[in-house]
């Protein structure tokens, strides 16, 4: 075989391979994912993100040196103090949402942080014990997480 037919052949195996790839891609369709859930905005407002201001055991979790969104020292859970606006309401709706567990929600790193005792899922907490589990705050995190809704 002469030597210059080598290129061509390996040109005509490849488109040869590529098309029977291709031919094998299956047509993907963008469908909605129906499954997905969110939480309760207005349930947040009206009374969840009030815990998070109420002084509990004289501590209390907005406070500038914890999860005060300016200056605290609590990780990523961040939100504004004794907030009042819609803007200010949705970003603290967002950072608490993104530490619960919709599918477990006693899971939740929400509860489990604050709440008395040490869980190897979150390791103990700087900011200490606040909640004891099925106590009132408890409670309106906990039933706010297990109703979720349709976005
Ligand atoms: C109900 C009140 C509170 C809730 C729901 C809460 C929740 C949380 C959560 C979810 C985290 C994990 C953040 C991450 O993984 O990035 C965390 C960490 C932290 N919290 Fe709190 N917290 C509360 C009160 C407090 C208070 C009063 C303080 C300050 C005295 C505080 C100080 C901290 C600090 C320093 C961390 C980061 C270090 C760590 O992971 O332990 N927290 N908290």
């Amino acid at each position: 075989m002469p030597y210059q037919a080598i290129p061509r052949i390996a040109v005509l195996c490849f488109a040869l391979v590529s098309s029977l790839l291709l031919a094998s891609c299956e047509q993907v369709e963008n469908r909605e994912n129906t499954g997905v859930q969110t939480l309760n905005f207005t349930t947040y407002t009206g009374s969840v993100n009030a815990v998070f201001d109420a002084n509990i055991g004289g501590k209390t979790c907005s406070a500038s040196g914890c999860h005060n969104i300016s200056g605290g020292s609590g990780g990523s859970f961040k939100i504004y103090a004794n907030a009042t606006t819609t803007s200010e309401l949705t970003a603290n709706f967002i950072s608490a949402k993104s530490f619960a567990n919709l599918v477990d929600p006693a899971q939740s790193k929400l509860l489990l942080e604050p709440l008395t005792g040490i869980f190897s899922s979150v390791g103990s907490h700087a900011g200490g014990d606040i909640f004891t589990l099925g106590d009132g705050n408890y409670t309106i995190i906990f039933n706010w997480i297990n109703s979720p809704v349709s976005p």
